[in-house]
Parts: C-alpha cells; structure tokens; sequence
C-alpha cells in the first residue's frame, strides 16, 4: 500500500514512540516527509529507534508527567526544527486487576500517565502551536475509553478521560487552529499480546473470531490512523474519536 500523505516540512512529536504504536507513526511520518522527535521514558529503546529513522529525527528521553521532561521535549523539537506542527500524544500504559484488589498506587500511576500526562503534553504544545500559527494534536485513547473491559478499570476510565479531555481541548483551541483528536485503537498486534499469548493468559484466536474484521490490527494500520487525523485531509474534523478496531466495539453479538 502506498502512502499518500505528505508532511514535507512538518514536525511531529511522538510520545511513547520507542516501540510498538509510537515507533510505527514516528516510522510513518518519517517516511512521509516530516522531522520527528520520538519521546520516551525509555532511553535506550529510544536512542536505538530514532537512529533506525535517520537523522530527521531526534529523541528526547523522559516521562510525559514530569513538566520538566515535557518542557524539554518542546523546547528540543522547536530549537531543531523550528516549530512544531503536530503532536502524537501516544504514551500509555496497560493494566489488568480485578476491580476489588486494584491498589491505589496502581490507579493513580495510570492517571499519572494516561490521563495527566495526555493533558500535560497537550497543553505544552499547544501553547508552542499557538506561537506559530496551529498545529495539530492526536491523542491515543482506545476502544476501552468508549466501552468496557472487565478487570481493567484504571484503563478504561483514564481512556475515557482521554476521550472526554479530546473534545474538551478540541472545542477551545480551534479559535487558535489547533485540531485535537484521538484514535480508538482495538486489540493490536503487539509485542505485548504475543507475551500473554505465550504465557496462555490470552487467547489470540478468541479476540479474532470476536472481531468482524477476524483479525486483530497492525501497528502500521493504526500510525496511518493516526497520520490522517493530523494531515491537512481531515481538516475540518476536530473533538471526534477514531476507532480502529476492526468494528469490535460496534458489535455486540455474542
Ligand atoms: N497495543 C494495543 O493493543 C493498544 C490498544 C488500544 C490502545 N493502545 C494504546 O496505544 C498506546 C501505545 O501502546 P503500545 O501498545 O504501542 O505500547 P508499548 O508499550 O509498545 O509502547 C508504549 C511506549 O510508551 C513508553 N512510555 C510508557 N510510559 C511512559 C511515560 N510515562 N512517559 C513517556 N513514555 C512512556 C514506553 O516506554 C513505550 O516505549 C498506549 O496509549 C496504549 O494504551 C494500545
């Protein structure tokens, strides 16, 4: 397939995107003409991804709750590019424990991450957008933010939080063109669901027959998700929530 965007002279930065959903959009826009700046928590695996890219991309290493590391991050992506045009406010971490034992320290961890730093980045770039003229901002929640999961209570609420936070930004920052939009992503092929599924604790082939698509998705298909709602071909759409799921969350059979 190829690709149709064109972000030539475009900067994005990625948060979360050392690996799986993260490093395919910084792969996507990078492929696509923009400079990147992939952000992470994770030093090494972040070094080692933007050097895979080249160099129209740098990393910046630190946790999107600290307002010091997400400052930096704005700060590195302006002095080297220039401007920043669009932000993929991607990091996020899982969790899954029965609702009842769920300790404190868990919960407020996912809003730390989830919820906060979604805000936090969020804001910081918008005010850098708002110096030079918009820019566009895609927030990853999941299908888990519009329904629910059993056991996963932190996740779905911080993904909700991040739906409701999407349209909340989108409806202010539009008189300063500012888009803010987010991607539903549904189960994806991961790094991450392929441990479970080793480990038996889930059950792959379940997931797809659940799907109508049969299938779970690609990182790849949900960065290009991503790219559409910050390109210039969705821009009259702003506060909207893309799932791609594979239609799992509009079906309710079984
Ligand atoms: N994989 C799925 O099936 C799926 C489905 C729906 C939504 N999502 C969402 O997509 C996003 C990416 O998920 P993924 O599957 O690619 O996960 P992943 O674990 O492969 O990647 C997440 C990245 O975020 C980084 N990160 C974690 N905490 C951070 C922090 N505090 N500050 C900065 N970086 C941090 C990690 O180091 C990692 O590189 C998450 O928001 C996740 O909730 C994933």
């Amino acid at each position: 397939m190829s690709i149709s965007f064109d972000f030539t002279g475009k900067t994005a930065i990625v948060t979360g995107g050392a690996s799986g959903i993260g490093l395919a959009m910084a792969q996507e826009f990078a492929a696509a003409g923009a400079n990147v700046q992939i952000f992470d928590v994770n030093a090494e695996a972040a070094e080692k991804a933007a050097a895979t890219i080249g160099p129209a991309c740098q990393w910046v290493s630190g946790s999107v709750s600290s307002p010091e590391a997400v400052a930096a991050s704005c700060d590195a992506a302006r002095s080297a590019f220039g401007k920043i045009d669009i932000l993929m406010n991607n990091a996020g971490i899982a969790g899954s424990e029965p609702s009842i034992d769920l300790p404190l320290k868990d919960w407020s961890r996912a809003i730390d991450v989830n919820l906060t730093g979604v805000f936090l980045f969020a804001q910081t770039a918008a005010r850098h957008m708002r110096d030079t003229g918009g820019g566009a901002i895609v927030n990853t929640a999941s299908m888990f933010g519009v329904i629910a999961g059993p056991e996963r209570a932190s996740y779905c609420a911080t993904k909700a939080g991040v739906v409701a936070l999407t349209k909340v930004l989108a409806s202010e920052w539009a008189s300063l063109g500012i888009r803010v939009n987010a991607i539903g992503p549904g189960y994806v092929d991961t790094a991450l669901i392929q441990t479970l599924a080793a480990e038996g604790r889930l059950d792959v082939e379940r997931l797809k027959q659940r799907t109508p698509a049969g299938r779970l998705g690609t990182v790849k298909e949900i960065a290009r998700s991503g790219l559409y709602l910050a390109s210039d071909a969705s821009d009259f759409v702003t506060g909207q929530v893309l799932l791609a799921d594979g239609g799992w969350s509009s079906y309710s059979y079984l």
